[in-house]
């Protein structure tokens, strides 16, 4: 461990306790802007994730959370399991203090998540199971949770993820309880329901590993190519962009975004963070930067994607460890919010611009 000056940019102490692998790329000299400023430059949003929890009890994370970013996720509060704990029971307390938190510094709100097959409340998925809720009923339960949510943050979020991670690798559509009980037209309905109730919000497909060209991301493709020629009110592309350095780098990503973007559509990475095997070492965190940097470039090429989110931005909230067994340091921070190499590649390409 060694200790070494950070300049005193917001109130990240003057001296920080970094891990040696951190200590190499860390900021040298003067003040630097926050990335939100040199974003806003490039016409583009950059966002993170952000864990409700640590927003109340972190204040270095507070802190980072409103200097960094011009665009905020909730990584849970706006879930189904969170907001509807119990049917008819409502819980809008994190949704709300994230939106105020936005609203008050200046930031864009991406609304994740309305369909999804994960973190459902357990009284649906068990009524479903049992029998109680039958396929029509589950369809207006579907309809009134998502214009409940719209409706209430209507006007104040930019970005709408409508349906997340709806098709399995092969570009199958994921056999989830909405494909098995509502047939495949769940998805237009969702967006129609979504744009009755938020008829500005820029709605999304959302999902990972769809980075570059392949079977899956073609299935979104065409399933946007579709729902457009039907009139279905789709308006953009998510790429969650979860990576592991020990996977590569995912070929063709310019090509991807600009198949979305000559269907009219915008494109947005939404989640992004880039794991390694751990231990980490200043190899994987050049690499890792690389990874960040790639994905960033394919952003800025794009006129019509402008919004780049982290998913999280230091690996003391990460998701990851909890996830993948081995992995973590995903993040553009370490866990004592040290700069790492892609913090750094970022802040160039934001830089750079278009
Ligand atoms: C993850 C959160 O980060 C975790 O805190 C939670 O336990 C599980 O969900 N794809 C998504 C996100 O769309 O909602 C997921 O977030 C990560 C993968």
């Amino acid at each position: 461990m060694k200790y070494f000056r950070m300049p005193l940019v917001g109130l990240l102490s003057a001296t920080l306790l970094v891990t040696g692998v951190q200590t190499a790329v860390a900021d040298e000299a003067a003040p630097q802007a926050p990335l939100r400023t040199l974003a806003e430059r490039a016409d583009l949003r950059i966002g993170t994730a952000v864990d409700m929890a640590a927003l109340a009890d972190d204040t270095t994370y507070r802190r980072t959370t409103g200097r960094e970013f011009n665009s905020v996720t909730a990584e849970n509060v706006m879930k189904w399991e969170v907001v509807e704990p119990a049917r008819g029971t409502y819980d809008w307390s994190g949704a709300d203090a994230l939106v105020r938190f936005a609203r008050e510094r200046g930031q864009v709100v991406r609304g994740h998540t309305l369909v999804w097959h994960s973190q459902l409340p357990g009284w649906l998925t068990s009524g479903v199971a049992d029998g109680s809720i039958d396929a029509a009923e589950l369809r207006g339960i579907l309809r009134r949770h998502i214009t409940t949510e719209v409706k209430r943050y209507k006007g104040r979020i930019q970005q709408w993820d409508v349906v997340n991670e709806v098709f399995e690798e092969d570009g199958s559509l994921r056999n989830s309880i909405w494909l098995q009980q509502l047939g495949p037209s769940y998805i237009a309905d969702a967006f129609r329901w979504a744009h009755a109730a938020d008829p500005k919000a820029k709605l999304f497909l959302n999902d990972y590993n769809v980075e570059g060209i392949n079977a899956k991301s073609t299935a979104y493709y065409e399933l946007a190519k579709r729902l457009r020629a039907e009139g279905v009110p789709v308006q953009g592309f998510g790429i969650q962009g979860h990576l592991a350095i020990q996977y590569g780098f995912p070929g063709d990503v310019p090509e991807n975004l600009a198949r979305f973007a000559r269907l009219g559509m915008q494109t947005a990475f939404t989640e992004v963070d880039v794991r390694m095997i751990l231990p980490a070492d200043e190899e994987k965190l050049a690499t890792q930067a690389t990874y960040f940097r790639g994905l960033l470039d394919a952003c800025l090429g794009t006129r019509s994607c402008k919004s780049f989110t982290v998913w999280g931005f230091t690996d003391k909230y990460s998701w990851v460890p909890g996830v993948f067994e081995g992995q973590g340091a995903a993040t553009l921070t370490g866990e004592d919010f040290g700069r790492k190499p892609a913090y750094g590649a970022v802040r160039e390409g934001l830089a750079e611009g278009r």
